[in-house]
């Protein structure tokens, strides 16, 4: 009896020492690779929320809130009063681009944010000026730019990465760091021997290995100067052995990949829908216009095909058509994006999705979404950037490696290797919630709810 006492205090004790948080005491300083629409929307928007201009619309961490206890408890805090994250006074800013523009002439170009707002922040954004970027055309064929490092092999970029870093640390006061990937999408690539093992990764940078994209340069820096990386891109980046390790061994938190925003956003709303219902699918069918800088980066064909891959995965793994076959199993589903300059940022997506219900009759559903793309992701980047921050400063998540609680965020979340994603939106939110929860040692909500019927 004294041994289970024993044990069970134990367990607890484990269990509170794994929901430690340390505070959030000074800055947070965000570094960006690739200054572009979504970056820029981003940071000006957090300058614009603090000069108390606009409201940080579509953020769960500023305006989200958690239910605790039961439903009669009448027990719902804002996240950010539940859990100490990191205020957006305390956020400081830095980037890496290929162009010299700084913060504010790139909002400009993206035209993704009005001038008299831009105006606003002008002399805040000006201050931001991107740092040398690790750039190639190989991996993105559609730029070209003047502001790129130099170095005899990939291995001495990511010196100098980690210098930018230890810089940026000294220089902006931050007491924490955290980068996040806001560049474009590189082509296709696919985790090779190279990417498997820290020596391998290093030495496959010293010789210059073509399979060594740019974007894993900066994840490697980061997590080797032991700063959390988020992925925004479709890109492979994080996707690797290399940076698991690197991750759980220098406790920085990775997560990815590609923000759910746009089409695939309304998707993992609708698919868990027909799920739910048992509705079957015989076909679902997006295309998409879109005139900004991304639009014309997913125009080659290499880097289209990553982001291809990345937003077909959804729908096989809500569906489940292995368990569904009579329903899902033989569904087609097809992705178009087509760069058409005049709608700049504001993307139209179009869906045609054919459904089948009771005795197989077919129905038709067509969703037209004018959405504007950096307007749904900038919110996901500021939640990413204090939730990665969260978790480095949280006991029992910080050795982890990837954080999938965070799937929520994206469209081909990261899992644990050999376990599948969850993609339903609804499940994710759960998750996130029920993440902090556990954290501070309240119940989870199990929506079981038959204790109100006692
Ligand atoms: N906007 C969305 O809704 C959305 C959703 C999901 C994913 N994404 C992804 O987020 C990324 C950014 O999107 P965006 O609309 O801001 O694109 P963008 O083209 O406006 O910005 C990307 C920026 O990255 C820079 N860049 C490219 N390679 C770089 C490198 N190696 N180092 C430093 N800078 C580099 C480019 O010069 C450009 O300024 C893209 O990969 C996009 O696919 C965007």
């Amino acid at each position: 009896m004294a041994s289970r006492q024993k044990h069970e205090n134990l367990k607890s004790e484990e269990s509170s020492r794994q929901s430690e948080i340390a505070p959030a005491k000074g800055k947070l300083g965000v570094m960006i690779p690739g200054m572009g629409a979504v970056a820029t929307t981003f940071v000006a928007g957090v300058e614009a929320v603090r000069k108390g201009l606009a409201k940080p619309i579509g953020s769960l961490t500023q305006m989200g809130t958690v239910r605790l206890g039961k439903r009669t408890d009448g027990r719902s805090p804002k996240i950010k009063e539940f859990v100490p994250l990191a205020g957006l006074n305390d956020l400081v800013f830095t980037g890496w681009d290929l162009f010299e523009d700084d913060m504010h002439a790139a909002a400009r170009n993206a035209g993704v944010l009005e001038p008299v707002l831009l105006e606003q922040v002008k002399p805040f954004l000006q201050t931001i000026r991107p740092l040398k970027a690790v750039f190639d055309r190989n991996y993105v064929k559609r730029l070209d730019g003047p502001n790129v490092k130099k170095g005899k092999n990939k291995m001495e970029l990511a010196e100098q990465v980690r210098q930018d870093i230890r810089d940026f640390r000294k220089n902006s006061g931050a007491d924490r760091l955290v980068t996040i990937w806001c560049g474009s999408t590189e082509i296709f690539l696919q985790p090779t021997a190279v990417h498997a093992t820290v020596k391998a990764f290093e030495k496959g940078m010293a010789n210059n290995d073509e399979n060594i994209a740019p974007s894993m340069i900066y994840a490697y820096a980061s997590l080797m100067e032991g700063v959390p990386f988020a992925n925004g891109a479709p890109n492979l980046t994080t996707d690797l052995p290399v940076m698991r390790d690197l991750s759980r061994r220098n406790q920085a938190p990775i997560c990815g990949k590609d923000y759910k925003t746009g089409q695939t956003l309304m998707k993992t709303i609708l698919a868990p829908g027909f799920k739910a219902r048992l509705l079957g699918l015989n076909g679902w069918f997006s295309t998409n216009i879109l005139g900004n800088r991304d639009g014309e980066v997913l125009d080659d064909p290499g880097s289209f095909k990553t982001k291809e891959e990345s937003k077909l995965s959804v729908l096989d793994e809500i569906f489940q058509p292995k368990l569904y076959p009579e329903l899902y199993g033989n569904y087609c589903h097809k992705v178009r994006i087509n760069y058409y300059p005049p709608r700049g940022d504001n993307k139209e997506g179009w869906d045609n999705i054919d459904i089948f219900g009771w005795l197989g009759y077919p129905m038709q559903i067509k969703v037209d979404f004018l959405c504007r793309d950096s307007i749904l992701a900038a919110p996901i980047v500021l939640d990413l950037v204090l939730f990665l921050d969260l978790a480095q400063r949280t006991a029992g998540l910080k050795g982890l490696g990837i954080q999938e609680w965070l799937s929520f965020y994206f469209k081909s979340p990261m899992t644990a290797p050999g376990l599948y994603p969850e993609h339903d939106l609804f499940i994710q939110l759960m998750k996130l919630k029920n993440t902090l929860r556990h954290l501070k040692g309240e119940e989870l909500i199990t929506h079981l709810g038959l204790e109100y019927y006692d």
